[in-house]
C-alpha cells in the first residue's frame, strides 16, 4: 500500500486544476471551476472542480473523485499506473516501486529504452555503412544536417536484430522491447523477438517534457505501409501526442500550424515556421485539441490539398473550435502538401508560405469557398442546396454576432436575401436545441438509474440507513478530523453499515487510518470508479450544506447506531417467524 503522505505529496504536486485543464476547458465559477464533463455528453457544464480540497464531481452523471481517479478514468490506467503517471508528470520517483516486480513494464523504463533506441537509430544514420541508404534518402528530400540533428532523425538498419542486440547489451529485456513496440514476438516461436522497424528512416516522437515516447518510420521506396508508427505503449498514447510539439510549444509566432505529416512539419520548421505540429497518422482527437489549447489560442490548419486532407480539415476545425481555439484554414496552392510547396518554391519557399498563411481563411469563409466550388449557383436547385448547406454551417456557430456576420456573407455569396437565410438558420438552431435537450435528459436518466442500483444495491433496501450512512461517511471524507474522532472514541462499528459498499468504505478508511493515515486517493486501490463516484457524491452533498460541525457528525453517528439496531431486531423478528413457521410444518408432519 502506498502510504498516505506519499499520496498527499503527489496530489500536492499535481494540482487538480492543472491536470484536469489539460483535458477539459474550465472556467471559473465562484471559488470553483466548471466545464463540460468528459465522462458524459452534455452541452451545459455540470462538471465541477473543487481546487480547494482536490476533488471533482459531475452533477450530471455523478462521476467524481480526486486527481488520481480522474487520471485512471481519463487515461484508462490502473491505480499503480496512475500514480506512476502523476509521479512522472511532476518529476518525482515513487518510493519502492513494486510495479516492476509485478511484471508490468513501467513508463519510465520504456522512455529510457526509447532514448537508447533513438541514439542507436541516429548513430546508424550518421555513422554506419548501411546508414548510407538513409543519408541518401534524406538528401533527396533536401534535409540539412542541422535539421536531421535538430529532430534527432535516424535510420533503422534492414535487419531483424540490429536494435534488439543493442538494447540487450544496454540491459533491456525482451519483455520491455515488446511492451515498448520496438520489437515483436515471432509468430512461429513466441520466445523469439525481432525488430519492428527495419530499413526505415526514423522520426522520434518527443513529448513536451523531452522524453522520447515513440517512433515513426518511413520506407525508402514505395512499399507499404509507407509509415509505421509505434502502437500505444506504457509511455505513449497516439491520441494525445503531437509530433514536434516539444519544439512548437516555444514557437515564435502566436499560432500553431497543424499539418498532416512528419515531413511537412520538418520542412516548415526548417523554413522558420516553428509552430508546426502533426497528428500521428490519425485524424485529430479531442484530446489533441485540448493539448493544443494549452499552448495557443490560434491554429492554422494546413492539411494536404487532396480530398482526404480537406475532409480531415473539416473535423479539425470543429474540434479546435470546440475548445475555443480561433481557427484559420489554408488550401495550399499548386502543391499536394506544405513540404512540397516549400520545396517547389525554393529559394522563396518560406516567403511564399508566409503569404499563404496571411491569407488563411476563417472556417466559414473556407466553407463558403468550398460550397461555391461545389455548386453552380446559377442553377436554382443547386443554389437551394448550397444555401441549405451554409445555413446548417451557420447554425453550428455559437456566437450570435458571428452568426449575423456570416448570414450576411452567405447571402452576398449566394445573391440571396439575408432575412431568408436568417430565418432558416434560427429554425435549424431551434430544432437542434430541442433534440439536444431531450438527449441530455435521457442520458442523465440512464446514468443516474444505472448508478443507483448497480453500484450500491443495498441503498434502496434500507433507505433511512443508507441516508445516514452517506451522511456519516460524507462527513468523514469531507472533514478528515472526524475519522480521528471516530477512532479515538470508537464511535462506529462496521456492522452498523447496512450497505455493503458503505461498510467497505468505512473499513478501508479505518484500515488506512490505523496504518499511518487516510487519503481519499487510497480509495482508488480496491474501489471501482463508480464506487469512488458514490463517495464523491457523499462529499458533494456535505459541501452543499452548512451543518457539518462536530455536533452534526455525532448526532448522525448516534442515529445510525439506532437505525442499525432496529434493522437487526427486525431481522431477528423475521428469524423467529421463520422458526415458528418451520415448527408448524414439522408438527403437521
Ligand atoms: P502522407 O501520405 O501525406 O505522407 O501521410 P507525407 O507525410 O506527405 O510523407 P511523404 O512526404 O510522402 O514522405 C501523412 C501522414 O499520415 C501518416 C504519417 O504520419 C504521415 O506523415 N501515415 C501515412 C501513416 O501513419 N501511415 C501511412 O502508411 C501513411
Ligand atoms: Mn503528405
Amino acid at each position: 500500500m502506498v502510504p498516505a503522505n506519499v499520496i498527499e505529496d503527489l496530489k500536492f504536486r499535481n494540482n487538480i486544476e492543472d491536470v484536469i485543464a489539460s483535458y477539459v476547458t474550465l472556467s471559473r465559477s465562484g471559488s470553483n471551476l466548471k466545464g463540460l464533463c468528459p465522462f458524459h455528453s452534455e452541452k451545459t457544464p455540470s462538471f465541477t472542480v473543487y481546487s480547494g480540497d482536490g476533488h471533482f464531481y459531475c452533477f450530471g452523471c455523478g462521476a467524481g473523485g480526486d486527481v488520481i481517479s480522474f487520471i485512471m478514468r481519463m487515461e484508462n490506467l490502473d491505480y499503480r499506473a496512475a500514480l506512476d503517471y502523476l509521479a512522472q508528470r511532476c518529476g518525482i520517483t515513487l518510493p519502492d516501486d513494486d510495479s516492476r516486480e509485478r511484471g508490468g513494464v513501467s513508463r519510465q523504463r520504456v522512455i529510457e529504452m526509447n532514448r537508447a533506441a533513438a541514439k542507436f537509430f541516429h548513430h546508424m544514420l550518421m555513422k554506419s555503412e548501411e546508414g548510407q541508404a538513409g543519408r541518401d534518402y534524406f538528401a533527396k528530400r533536401k534535409l540539412s544536417g542541422a535539421t536531421i540533428k535538430h529532430f534527432g532523425l535516424g535510420y533503422a538498419p534492414n535487419s531483424y536484430d540490429g536494435l534488439k542486440k543493442y538494447l540487450r547489451e544496454k540491459g533491456f529485456t525482451d519483455e520491455e522491447m515488446v511492451a515498448g513496440y520496438l520489437c515483436q514476438r515471432s509468430r512461429k516461436n513466441e520466445k523469439n523477438i525481432y525488430d519492428c522497424f527495419r530499413g526505415r528512416v526514423m522520426f522520434p516522437i518527443i513529448d513536451v517534457a523531452g522524453n522520447v515516447v515513440a517512433f515513426g518510420g518511413r520506407v525508402l521506396d514505395d512499399s507499404q505501409p509507407k509509415y509505421l508508427n509505434s502502437s500505444d505503449t506504457p509511455a505513449f498514447k497516439k491520441s494525445r501526442n503531437l509530433f514536434a510539439l516539444n519544439y512548437a510549444k516555444n514557437k515564435k509566432e502566436d499560432y500553431l500550424i497543424l499539418c498532416e505529416g512528419y515531413m511537412d512539419v520538418i520542412a516548415l520548421h526548417a523554413a522558420g515556421f516553428t509552430g508546426a505540429v502533426a497528428t500521428l497518422g490519425t485524424a485529430i482527437t479531442p484530446e489533441q485539441a485540448r493539448i493544443m489549447k494549452k499552448y495557443t489560442d490560434k491554429v492554422v490548419i494546413c492539411y494536404d490539398s487532396d480530398e482526404a486532407g480537406q475532409k480531415a480539415a473539416d473535423k479539425a476545425m470543429r474540434l479546435l473550435s470546440e475548445v475555443d481555439i480561433s481557427v484559420r484554414v489554408i488550401r495550399i496552392p499548386g502543391a499536394k502538401d506544405p513540404d512540397e510547396f516549400i520545396k517547389s518554391n525554393e529559394p522563396y519557399g518560406a516567403v511564399r508560405f508566409r503569404e499563404v498563411i496571411e491569407n488563411a481563411r476563417t472556417p466559414f469563409d473556407y466553407k463558403i469557398f468550398q460550397t461555391l466550388s461545389k455548386y453552380d449557383i446559377s442553377d436554382a436547385e443547386q443554389k437551394v442546396r448550397a444555401a441549405k448547406e451554409l445555413c446548417y454551417a451557420i447554425a453550428d456557430i455559437r456566437s450570435k454576432v458571428e452568426q449575423d456576420i456570416y448570414i450576411r456573407k452567405a447571402a452576398k455569396a449566394l445573391e440571396l436575401d439575408a432575412e431568408g437565410i436568417k430565418a432558416d438558420v434560427r429554425g435549424i438552431a431551434k430544432r437542434r436545441a430541442a433534440a439536444q435537450k431531450k438527449k441530455d435528459r435521457e442520458e442523465l436518466l440512464r446514468n443516474t438509474a444505472r448508478l443507483g442500483d448497480r453500484v450500491d444495491p443495498d441503498f434502496a433496501k434500507e433507505k433511512r440507513s443508507g441516508a445516514l450512512e452517506s451522511t456519516v461517511l460524507g462527513l468523514m471524507l469531507y472533514r478528515p478530523e472526524y475519522i480521528q474522532l471516530d477512532a479515538d472514541k470508537s464511535l462506529l462499528d462496521p456492522e452498523m453499515f447496512f450497505s455493503e459498499l458503505n461498510r467497505r468504505l468505512y473499513l478501508k478508511i479505518r484500515e488506512c487510518y490505523d496504518s499511518g493515515g487516510f487519503e481519499f486517493g487510497m480509495l482508488s486501490e480496491g474501489f471501482s470508479q463508480e464506487e469512488i463516484s458514490k463517495a464523491s457524491e457523499m462529499i458533494a452533498k456535505r459541501r452543499a450544506l452548512s451543518n457539518n460541525g462536530e455536533a452534526a457528525f455525532l448526532e448522525s453517528v448516534e442515529a445510525l447506531a439506532m437505525e442499525a439496531e432496529k434493522i437487526k431486531n427486525r431481522g431477528s423478528d423475521a428469524d423467529i417467524e421463520s422458526v415458528i413457521e418451520r415448527r408448524r410444518k414439522e408438527n403437521k408432519n
